[in-house]
């Protein structure tokens, strides 16, 4: 595992994009894993902004988006097919047809599941998985839970989650209860993972989940199992884990 700090969010989002730039030169038909959230809204600016200066070509790169809520279709906007559509997709040259978010709306959710997974596959798996971490250490929306969760599955958001996610909403009762997400078994079939963590708040979960034991309880724990994780983190968010993992130099 990689910890590599940076003075600030802006910091931490340059160089998340150098980190997507140099993968998209090296393979412009690479296969991307996309979050939302807060975390990374700056990187998507970033990238936007290198695209927009001529220095990014997103017209054969394909994208997984590790959740959607159930109940949101993609028009909706606190859908995250609608956030990824603002965030990213609308400001740069990628076929939408090359974007790819489960359906909130399916009508059978585990079959969406079972064909997110195989879409995954058929393009050839992730080349970079990108992550945030919640407060109770969940990635995507495996939350807390006795077992890690294997592939892309039907989950009920953790109260602390729904909580935390009502800031988007007009109120906590509007937030969905239920999501579809990558199970961690999918997020670390992902050949490298990028985890993006800002802020104090982030502090105490990141060092937990990197340092502390192995467990589904903490889920993004499952990080320590896989063989290539760069950890992105600001000053305020590292503070707690740089004293037990030295930093990169890069
Ligand atoms: C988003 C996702 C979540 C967020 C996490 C952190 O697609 O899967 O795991 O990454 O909730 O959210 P922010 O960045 O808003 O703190």
């Amino acid at each position: 595992m990689k910890l590599i700090v940076a003075p600030d969010y802006a910091g931490i989002c340059e160089k998340a994009a150098d980190i997507f730039a140099a993968e998209i030169h090296r393979n412009p038909a690479c296969v991307l894993g996309l979050a939302t959230g807060s975390t990374p809204v700056g990187l998507y600016q970033a990238l936007i902004r290198r695209y927009q200066e001529g220095a990014l070509d997103f017209s054969k790169v394909q994208t997984f988006n590790l959740d959607e809520y159930c109940g949101l279709a993609g028009d909706h906007p606190q859908s995250y097919r609608y956030f990824m559509q603002k965030n990213l997709f609308d400001h740069v040259n990628i076929p939408l047809e090359h974007t790819y978010i489960p359906s909130g709306i399916a009508d059978d959710p585990e079959q969406e599941c079972r064909r997110y997974d195989a879409l995954i596959e058929s393009c050839g798996g992730i080349d970079i998985q990108l992550l945030g971490i919640g407060h109770n250490g969940h990635i995507g929306f495996n939350e807390p839970d006795d077992h890690f969760p294997v592939g892309s599955h039907l989950t009920r958001l953790a109260e602390s989650t729904i909580q935390a996610n009502s800031r988007f909403f007009a109120s906590e009762s509007e937030v969905p209860t239920h999501a579809i997400t990558m199970g961690a078994g999918s997020i670390l079939k992902a050949k490298k993972i990028l985890l993006m963590a800002s802020g104090e708040g982030k502090a105490e979960i990141l060092c937990r989940s990197m340092t502390g034991p192995v467990t589904p309880f903490v889920p993004a724990s499952v990080l320590q199992l896989h063989r290539d994780v760069v950890i992105l983190a600001d000053e305020a968010a590292a503070s707690l884990i740089r004293k037990q993992i030295q930093p990169s130099d890069e």
